[in-house]
């Protein structure tokens, strides 16, 4: 490149950058200099053509359009770029031993129903019964009694009660953590599911030669004043997906062993099972609150 195209270039730049020094909130004068100069860096770079810059704007826009109240595909799209997993990285500090965060996902609902110790969170979603135990701890290792519990997952056709049509309310609760930090409930084994790809951000999987499947999960939110807000999930140890996750959310320390039960085997509850079941225990960790 001539000396004489990298200053045009390299001016331009600055005069972007310059253009945020008015900025009355420096936060947001940092956020904008530091966008607009890796932008630019971007396109300097991978010396973008004028045909491509044009085929991002179109899909961003086919991003937007699909976008409604019950699907996010800008979110989507920031999971599959793995942006969703760095920014809970950055704020989810390591701490002690406090258990690692991962991706929120698009299917909480708030207002779950309230299970009981030992309850069944599947309320008629097919897959293989799941025995799910643990304690809420503090980093001191203290138990954090009340703390509240909150589960869902997909069943095993791979979807989530609320991307059913019916207004079904099925794998999916909230529990208290009892005297000890202990709770208990019955799940479903978690199986693996695709990330929603039949919009734009399943087109860009399909180019880019990646799949939309998730490892198998089971979501958490644990919740307790004067802790952080834990969202995470576990994994099944031995799962397949684990190293091709779609949305980057697996780490070593949440993948857990979900201990296969022969049809038969008595159950901790004494609850008759017609066949196979299995069982995991996930003991909990919360950093304190700032
Ligand atoms: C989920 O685990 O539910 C999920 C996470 C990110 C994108 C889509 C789904
Ligand atoms: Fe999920």
């Amino acid at each position: 490149m001539s000396t004489e195209q990298d200053a045009r270039e390299a001016q331009l730049v600055e005069r972007v950058l310059a253009s945020f020094d008015g900025t009355p909130d420096p936060r947001l004068r940092e956020l904008m200099r530091a966008l607009a100069g890796h932008l630019h860096a971007f396109v300097r770079e991978t010396r973008l053509t004028e045909a491509e810059w044009q085929a991002a704007i179109e899909f961003l826009t086919a991003t937007g359009h699909i976008t409604d109240r019950r699907r996010q595909e800008f979110v989507l799209l920031s999971d599959v770029l793995g942006v969703s997993m760095q920014t809970i990285t950055v704020n989810n500090e390591a701490y002690a031993d406090a258990t690692e965060a991962t991706v929120f996902g698009p299917f909480f609902v708030e207002g779950s129903p309230l299970i009981p110790p030992g309850g069944d969170i599947a309320n008629g979603a097919p897959g293989e019964p799941c025995w799910v135990s643990g304690a809420v701890h503090d980093t001191g290792g203290n138990p954090v009694p009340g703390a509240r519990i909150e589960v869902w997952e997909a069943d095993d056709e791979g979807f989530y009660d609320v991307q059913y049509s019916d207004e079904r309310v099925a794998a999916r609760g909230h529990l208290v953590a009892g005297a000890d930090g202990d709770y208990r409930f019955w799940a479903i084994t978690p199986t693996p599911y695709p990330i929603p790809h039949d919009g734009p951000v399943g087109r860009l999987l399909a180019a880019t030669g990646r799949s939309p499947m998730r490892a198998s999960h089971l979501h958490f939110m644990v919740r307790a004043p004067g802790f952080r807000t834990l969202v995470t999930h576990i994994f099944v140890a031995g799962d397949e997906l684990l190293t091709s996750d779609s949305v980057f959310g697996v780490r070593d320390s949440l993948v857990k062993r979900f201990e296969p039960q022969a049809a038969g085997t008595t159950t901790p509850d004494g609850r008759e099972v017609a066949g196979p079941w299995s069982r995991v225990r996930f003991d909990i960790v919360l950093a304190p609150d700032q």
